[in-house]
């Protein structure tokens, strides 16, 4: 696998389509308050939110239905949900208005641009990748997130002890994950090997898809090491507070979730 400079290639297409109104409507009235303008300077969590509290980061949230599940679960933490295609931030924007959703704020653009510019390193609990896309053609390869350069970027925005959980439905690509993640010195693997599916990872709308078409699922949870990390250091144990209910889950295989059919 060749290494692809960062933000030489983009990891999406940007696709057209209508917005409904709902999502047109939580536009014009939500995001003023919960859209982050991209600015190129860190961003300061403590005054977009009013508090100082572990920050959550989540890449391509897609329609952001497990996003808004998430955020829901864990009011004590802060999350920014960042995706480009508009559609998905309307619908989002419409679940934080009937959801009352005060821990969650949205930025509509490049997250490879977002993670460089505006977090700062080592200030993340949590980095989610759920099912970014795969990218299946060969000579589209060199646009999946999930590559050297963006990983170590990644991994330098986690705080120490923080954890980057990532997701596909894609064999190829579970693979290629795997072998980057365990590339990366400054990451460190929770599992040998997959991880378990966490049961508090809400089923995605991407994941639902590929469960109809019979795919498979892996997750991946690596921790940012500490520098000083080494034989006998014990890893701190920021973001783990939702591992409990992954001892139920089967290690390296799908999950125990069965998909929805979308026409029932
Ligand atoms: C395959 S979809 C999965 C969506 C969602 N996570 C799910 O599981 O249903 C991947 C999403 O990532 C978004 N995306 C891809 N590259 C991105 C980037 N560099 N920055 C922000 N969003 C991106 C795409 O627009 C798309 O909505």
């Amino acid at each position: 696998m060749e290494d692809t400079p960062l933000a030489k290639v983009r990891s999406y297409v940007l696709r057209g389509g209508r917005l409904g109104p709902g999502q047109e409507r939580a536009l014009a009235e939500l995001g003023p308050r919960f859209v982050l303008p991209f600015e190129p300077r860190p961003l300061q969590a403590q005054a977009v939110f009013g508090r100082s509290a572990p920050l959550v980061v989540e890449i391509g949230f897609g329609m952001g239905d497990a996003t808004a599940a998430v955020a829901a679960a864990a009011p004590e933490r802060d999350f920014i949900g960042i995706e480009v295609h508009e559609a998905g931030v309307g619908a989002l924007l419409k679940r934080i208005g009937e959801q009352q959703l005060a821990n969650l704020r949205l930025l509509r653009h490049d997250a490879v641009e977002v993670l460089g510019a505006m977090i700062a390193p080592d200030s993340l609990a949590a980095v989610h990748v759920w099912f970014p896309d795969p990218w299946p053609k060969k000579r589209h390869h060199k646009r999946r997130l999930i590559q050297p350069p963006f990983v170590a970027l990644l991994a330098s925005r986690l705080a120490p002890g923080g954890y980057l959980h990532c997701a596909t439905d894609w064999a190829p690509y579970a693979q290629q994950m795997l072998e980057v993640l365990q590339a990366e010195p400054a990451l460190a693997n929770r599992s040998p090997g997959f991880a378990p599916r966490p049961a508090w990872r809400p089923l995605t709308k991407f994941e639902n898809r590929g469960l109809l078409l019979g795919h498979g699922v892996w997750d991946l949870v690596f921790e940012r090491r500490r520098a000083s990390f080494g034989p006998g250091d014990e890893a701190p144990v920021v973001g783990r507070e939702h591992e409990q209910a992954e001892a139920d889950a089967v290690p390296g295989k799908g999950p125990e979730v069965v998909a929805r059919d979308p026409a029932q």
